[in-house]
């Protein structure tokens, strides 16, 4: 069965005001007539609000970058997912920056995992290993364990659902993994997903690259069978670049 393809971009925390709603007022425009591809936007949590307005009534989603498990109380800083329900399609769990800038646990990406899918959001789950784990051929045991904790005592996933597959090394430094390196990974992660659920679930899952995804390598990187989508950092801070990047995938299908 083909999997819709789900391409988003992680603005991180990046773009005043101003410019975030300048940003949504042109892919409001420019992804307009893009078909057969899942389109999302990951804003700063001040702008979720603006980019809800601005693209009410289109296809484009969005997401938030982190969320809380508790649905309310004493918890400065956070934003619960009960609070976020109905307002964002998409929240990113367990992003590299979260793990390896602010310590979040594997536990805590299973505790936010549970609620978001409680709550009907759709997780894009994040996983990837380092650069030391990959060149000491850690990288299959580092996924496994992300994942697997990520899944504990969660029964099912929905169909579509979706794992941003994001090695470290890749993020932000221009290093894409080659398109051989995302795929072979990417079919790892489609693996372990099999062997924790079921051969359907695994097949229906959508499993997006995410390191220094542009332009320039969306189509190469879409054209591998196991990968479904593009968490797009840098790239999906300027209007065009994104926009190539989704009508690249769209083409790929
Ligand atoms: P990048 O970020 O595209 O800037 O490498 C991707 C991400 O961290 O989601």
């Amino acid at each position: 069965m083909a999997r819709t393809p789900i391409v988003a971009g992680n603005w991180k925390m990046n773009l005043g005001r101003t410019p975030a709603r300048e940003l949504l007022t042109a892919l409001k425009g420019s992804l307009a007539g893009i078909e057969g591809v899942d389109m999302a936007v990951c804003p700063p949590a001040p702008w979720i609000g603006d980019a809800a307005d601005i693209l009410a009534g289109t296809k484009i989603g969005v997401g938030v970058q982190n969320v809380y498990w508790e649905a309310q109380g004493a918890f400065t800083g956070e934003q619960s997912a009960a609070q976020l329900a109905g307002v964002v399609d998409y929240v990113i769990i367990g992003h590299s920056e979260r793990r390896h800038v602010f310590g979040e646990t594997d536990e805590a990406t299973n505790k936010k995992l549970k609620v978001v899918l409680e709550l009907g959001m759709q997780p894009m789950l994040a996983v990837g290993e380092l650069r030391e784990e990959r060149e000491g051929g850690r990288t299959n045991d580092v996924l496994r364990r992300q994942l697997l904790a990520a899944f504990d005592d969660i029964s099912s996933l929905p169909e579509g659902f979706i794992v941003a597959y994001e090695p470290v090394w890749a993020i932000g430094t221009g290093l894409t993994a080659t398109p051989e390196i995302a795929q072979m990974t990417c079919a790892d992660i489609r693996a372990i997903v099999a062997e924790r659920y079921d051969e359907d679930t695994a097949a229906n899952c959508r499993i997006q690259y995410g390191g220094s995804a542009n332009a320039e390598n969306a189509a190469s990187l879409m054209g591998q069978p196991d990968i479904d989508g593009l968490l797009v950092g840098g790239a999906a801070l300027q209007a065009e670049s994104f926009t190539k990047i989704c009508q690249a995938a769209a083409a790929t299908r």
